[in-house]
């Protein structure tokens, strides 16, 4: 069993014992003996179930179970001290039992709710606040049912909730030192020589056709995706942006690409937003050779999705052989790019340049030729082996070159089942095939470092963050969420190693800017491939993750999420150099 899955079994778990005990303790006020005692009974099975959940997952990584640990625990053992004898020694009117099951559905349900707003790390106040809670609604439910508690057991009750509630606000709503990462000067554009190649993009609203059918868009230059933009080794571009509409503001986002700080388009950090009738221009000395994208960075979760991205492909030299991208997106509900057939003759070799441009993964199977999949997120591999009948699955933004040559019989790319390139009709089922792991693919060379100057962990979470003007249910950072997660500080030539952690129900495909990360494990297991500098890589749930970086491009970089409307719901922090 996967962390992940025993993360979800540990929620479908607590859910069962809490329905088992308020469930007895409603059976009970009704006087209904024997359902009472059955679910009861049903709730101590799960709740003792939980003892090896919540060990195995504490194995895993306290970053799984701390507050299962601290703050479940204890309650669990609470509802088990008190409602257990009930059960062994069930009182003659089944009544007197109902309080006693009802505290151990409060206690468990408030452990519930920590997990679910709060998660890591663990913290005094919500353990207080939970506390609170179990023994206010205890002492309602006692009321209500009509019980006479003695006044001791009231006043202690009284007590008690108002200590906890007072101390948890108080511990839980501390001030945390702000981030200065937003409204700071923009830095100056350097200076990279003269523009060998020029572009020119306007972002404006338009109509597509996908699929035969026409769709609203944001586009660049009218259409979806953007003009591929081609540079070789070497060149300077200079990309003008101008913004024709699109009111929410646009910048450009050179994904993977390590440039500049002043030139990274993050609206807010590296620049202001492009408004209406307004423009921007981009210098950049191409020297990283490879396939990557650009895409707007102002309020891209809509942005992106609507249309606002492109290819940027830079070679090391003039392409030859067949050389084709195949940027993946959705465009209102629609798949792009649309189909695309062209005979190659046989012996040519043909290189696929795969993007991923939406929020999720995609799965591309290329079937009818043994191939070899030469570089992730720009960075060549180092001696990639034939793949057969082998899938590889893409984050989204991230990027893989997979090569052949092309055969006399045809061949084709599906992406989720769909064939969006071929060279000929191929029926494949490519739906069973294996996965690619990048982690063992290829040929190791040492890990350049080794001692790490910073280390930092991100939790990735879901929680409820009270800090903006309204609560939101927030993707967070170590149990905080944008703009409030507290920005990382290295220093310039700082080896930094990052360990990611998901503890979250869904996938987060992690994305730093600025900067290329190598990966050193996951789940414990030391990558053995070649050397894998990704940009962009899925920590699905219950994975952790250690990728490490050398500190080499000064400036205040965004660190998030990649699913964009996690980054825009809080899952987004900040590298600063200090
Ligand atoms: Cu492709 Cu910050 O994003
Ligand atoms: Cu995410």
């Amino acid at each position: 069993m996967t962390t992940g899955s025993l993360l979800a079994a540990d929620l479908v778990i607590t859910v069962l014992a809490i329905a088992g005990w308020l469930g007895g303790g409603a059976a009970s006020a009704a006087r209904r003996r024997r359902l009472a005692l059955c679910l009861a009974a049903f709730a101590l099975v799960a709740t003792s179930a939980r003892a090896i959940t919540i060990t195995v997952l504490a194995h895993a990584g306290w970053w799984f179970a701390a507050e299962k640990v601290l703050i479940a625990a204890p309650l669990s053992l609470a509802a088990v001290v008190v409602a257990g004898p009930r059960l062994l020694r069930p009182p003659g009117d089944i009544r007197s039992a109902a309080v006693p099951l009802l505290f151990a559905g409060y206690a468990t349900s408030s452990a519930l709710l920590v997990t679910v707003l709060h998660g890591y790390p663990a913290s005094a106040g919500t353990g207080l606040l939970a506390v609170a809670g179990v023994v206010a609604v205890t002492a309602v439910s006692w009321r209500a049912l009509g019980a006479r508690p003695s006044r001791t057991v009231s006043r202690a009750a009284l007590v008690v909730a108002v200590t906890a509630l007072l101390a948890g606000t108080g511990l839980a709503a501390a001030p945390r030192t702000a981030p200065a990462v937003h409204n700071h000067e923009y830095r100056e554009v350097r200076t990279v020589g003269e523009p060998t190649r020029r572009f020119t993009l306007t972002a404006g609203t338009a109509t597509v056709r996908v699929s035969g059918r026409d769709v609203a868009a944001w586009a660049f230059n009218a259409q979806v995706p953007g003009p591929e933009l081609t540079a070789t080794v070497g060149d300077v571009l200079e990309v003008t942006l101008h913004n024709r509409n699109i009111s929410r503001g646009v910048t450009l986002h050179w994904h993977g690409y390590d440039v500049p700080n002043s030139q990274d388009g993050v609206p807010g950090v590296t620049q202001a937003a492009v408004l209406p009738g307004q423009e921007f221009v981009y210098r950049f000395r191409a020297d990283q050779a490879g396939t990557y994208w650009y895409h707007t960075h102002s309020v891209s979760d809509v942005g992106v999705r609507m249309g606002l991205y492109g290819v940027l492909v830079v070679r090391p030299a003039p392409a030859t052989g067949v050389d084709v991208t195949v940027p993946v997106h959705t465009l209102a509900g629609l798949p792009l790019p649309a189909p695309r057939t062209e005979p190659v003759e046989a012996g040519t070799p043909v290189r696929l340049r795969l993007i991923n441009t939406d929020s999720t993964t995609h799965r591309y199977a290329l079937a009818g030729a043994p191939f070899r999949a030469v570089a992730i997120d720009g960075y060549e591999l180092r001696g990639s082996t034939p793949l057969v009948d082998t899938a590889v699955l893409i984050p989204a933004g991230g990027r893989y070159d997979l090569v052949f040559v092309a055969p006399a019989t045809p061949v084709a790319l599906f992406v989720d089942g769909r064939a969006v390139y071929s060279t000929g009709p191929v029926s494949a089922a490519t739906s069973a095939w294996p996965l690619l792991d990048p982690l063992t693919y290829g040929v190791a060379s040492p890990v350049p470092w080794s001692r790490f100057d910073q280390e930092f962990t991100l939790v990735l979470d879901r929680g409820l963050d009270l800090r903006g003007l309204l609560p939101r249910y927030a993707h967070t950072v170590n149990g905080a969420a944008d703009p409030d997660i507290p920005p990382q500080v290295v220093r310039l030539g700082d080896i930094v190693k990052l360990t990611i952690v998901n503890r979250s129900l869904v996938v987060h495909p992690w994305h730093l800017h600025g900067h290329h990360v190598l990966v050193l494990s996951r789940n414990g297991k030391p990558a053995t491939g070649s050397p894998l500098w990704l940009d962009s890589f899925d920590v699905r749930p219950g994975d952790v993750w250690q990728v490490a970086f050398l500190a080499d491009n000064p400036g205040m970089w965004a660190n998030h999420c990649h699913n964009l409307p996690h980054a825009d719901a809080g899952m987004m922090l900040h590298l600063m150099y200090g």
